[in-house]
């Protein structure tokens, strides 16, 4: 017995092995995955020269690496992970750009286009516009405190742009069924909600996402009765009634730059910004749901960062297009080639 056993955790091991190392390899062409090694021969430096341009970014511009990761969500809940929301308009085809959730708010493009512009002179037609998204995001997180992760590549730029499909993005007004039903869409599930919300450890916020809760909660003409009152009178007046509607707002106001947990802790004591963050632990739906992973993530950094960078990681999986019948590397991030 203990012979058949351990021959059989042998050859278990060496299945897994194994299988470990196809993982590894990267494959091209139609029935391509994702991986980590995709530029390891073609762009050896993508991660450098990225890092730098964002370096370089940031020295004028504190809120970038949040505005880049943002860039990344919008990117991936739309058709994929494909380059779709950097496309500008065309006859025919307007642009996620110019959507409601995007116009006036996502930002970030031009370091997006010196990215590209950087990896074409060092590799030129090898990066694809979908990648650099991703690699932006994690180089971004890691810049500002948080976990670092392995990105995976191999993101072919799709063709199009999905102006109708940005405007079923996640809301900041959705309720917990929703962004749940959002999410679940996509097959990620409650810990990846939970751990990406937390992207809003950092970055800015306009008031008017947040004047409904503060004078008209639910057409009450109430304030959300969640939202601590504390916070609520800084809030007001940092966005009184009829004030300017797209004054900034740090989503965290502990440390509006720096990727922590802060976020939950926030949560914890009614002062999150959006509707969409307190639903997470105050809904009634919330409790057995997602308000206990709210309470893990307040309570451990540790926790938080490795369900982050996972969810990241699952977030950047989103039907990615590998067939080059179906997608290329764009050479200008802005128009199909
Ligand atoms: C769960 C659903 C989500 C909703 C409803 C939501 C909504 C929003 C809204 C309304 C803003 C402010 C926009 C503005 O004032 O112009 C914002 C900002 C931001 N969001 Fe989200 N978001 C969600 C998920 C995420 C995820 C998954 C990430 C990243 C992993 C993320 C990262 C950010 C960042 C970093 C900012 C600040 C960007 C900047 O300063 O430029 N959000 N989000």
């Amino acid at each position: 017995m203990a012979a058949s056993s351990s021959s059989r955790s042998a050859a278990t091991s060496a299945i897994t092995a194994a299988l470990l190392v196809v993982a590894s390899l990267c494959v091209h062409g139609a029935a391509a995955q994702l991986c980590e090694d995709y530029y390891d021969d073609t762009c050896p430096d993508a991660y450098d020269i990225t890092r730098q341009v964002l370096i370089d970014a940031h020295q004028s511009d504190t809120r970038i690496f949040a505005s880049l990761i943002r860039l990344h969500f919008h990117d991936c809940f739309v058709q994929g992970c494909d380059g779709s929301l950097l496309l500008d308009s065309v006859p025919g085809m307007p642009s996620e750009k110019t959507s409601p959730p995007n116009n006036g708010s996502a930002r970030g493009f031009p370091v997006v286009d010196a990215v590209k512009a950087a990896l074409e002179d060092a590799c030129p037609g090898i990066v694809s516009c979908a990648d650099i998204l991703a690699l932006a995001a994690e180089i971004s997180v890691e810049l500002s405190g948080g976990p670092s992760w392995s990105v995976l590549f191999g993101r072919l730029d799709g063709k199009t742009s999905d102006f109708n499909g940005s405007l079923n993005l996640p809301a900041p007004t959705d309720n917990l069924t929703v962004l749940r039903s959002k999410f679940n869409d996509l097959e990620l599930n409650d810990v990846d909600l939970v751990a990406l919300s937390g992207g809003h450890t950092f970055g800015r916020v306009q008031c008017q996402l947040v004047t409904d809760r503060l004078y008209n909660f639910s057409n009450t003409n109430m304030p959300d009765p969640t939202l601590d009152p504390a916070y609520r009178d800084f809030l007001s007046q940092r966005c009184p009634r009829n004030g300017d509607p797209t004054a900034l707002n740090d989503l965290d106001p502990t440390t509006p730059d720096t990727f922590d947990k802060n976020y939950y802790t926030n949560i914890e004591v009614n002062r999150g910004f959006l509707n969409s963050d307190q639903e997470l632990k105050s809904a009634a739906e919330a409790q057995g749901t997602t308000a206990p992973i709210v309470d893990q993530f307040a309570s451990s950094q540790d926790d938080f960062f490795r369900s982050f960078a996972q969810s990241m990681i699952n977030m950047g999986n989103l039907s990615p297009v590998t067939d080059p019948s179906l997608g290329e590397v764009r050479t200008n991030c802005k128009k199909v080639n």
